[in-house]
């Protein structure tokens, strides 16, 4: 477990330009926390460091947004899925088992549908201090997600 602490919309953007820019053909971003407490952000992030430059806004209704980049993006947010086998009506195994990047917002809608290897980022706020402050967890699971967070930390 690895903790990375904000102090901005900006520089929690800059975090997932850095994590865009490692990714590779199939990896799955499970984004934990509160309403607001910046996931899509960090998902804006991770588009610019797969060279995409369109607004990245959360895919409310649809539940699932595609973007074309030096990988394809998948933006899930299914905050508001209510039974986890809605997620077979997106097809979402051709997407986490593709050649993109999946990224979800509020993972634990899909309960046990979700992946066995995974990298998890949990964003928090600090209570203690009112503002912008963040607390971003990292929990790698799986060899190659170990390997990923190992190489995040050394850039
Ligand atoms: N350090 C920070 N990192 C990210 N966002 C921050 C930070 N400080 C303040 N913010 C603000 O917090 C809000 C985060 O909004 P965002 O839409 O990314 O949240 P979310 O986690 O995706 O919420 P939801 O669950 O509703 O989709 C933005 O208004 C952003 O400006
Ligand atoms: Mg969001």
């Amino acid at each position: 477990m690895r903790e990375i602490r904000t102090y901005s919309e900006k520089e929690t953007e800059q975090l997932g330009k850095k994590i865009g820019k490692l990714a590779w053909p199939g990896m799955i971003i499970l984004l934990r926390g509160d309403l607001g407490t910046g996931k899509t952000v960090l998902t804006r992030g991770i588009a610019r460091g797969l060279g995409i430059d369109e607004p990245i806004t959360s895919p409310t209704y649809t539940l699932l947004h595609q973007y074309i980049g030096r990988l394809p993006l998948y933006h899930f947010d299914i905050y508001r899925l209510t039974d986890p086998e809605e997620m077979y009506d997106l097809d979402y195994e051709e997407f986490f088992y593709g050649q993109g990047v999946s990224v979800v917002e509020w993972p634990e809608r899909m309960e046990d549908l979700g992946p066995h290897e995974y990298l998890e980022i949990r964003i928090g706020k600090n209570l203690d201090h009112e503002g912008e402050e963040r607390i971003i967890r990292i929990k790698p699971v799986g060899e190659e997600y170990k390997k990923f967070a190992k190489d995040l930390m050394d850039i």
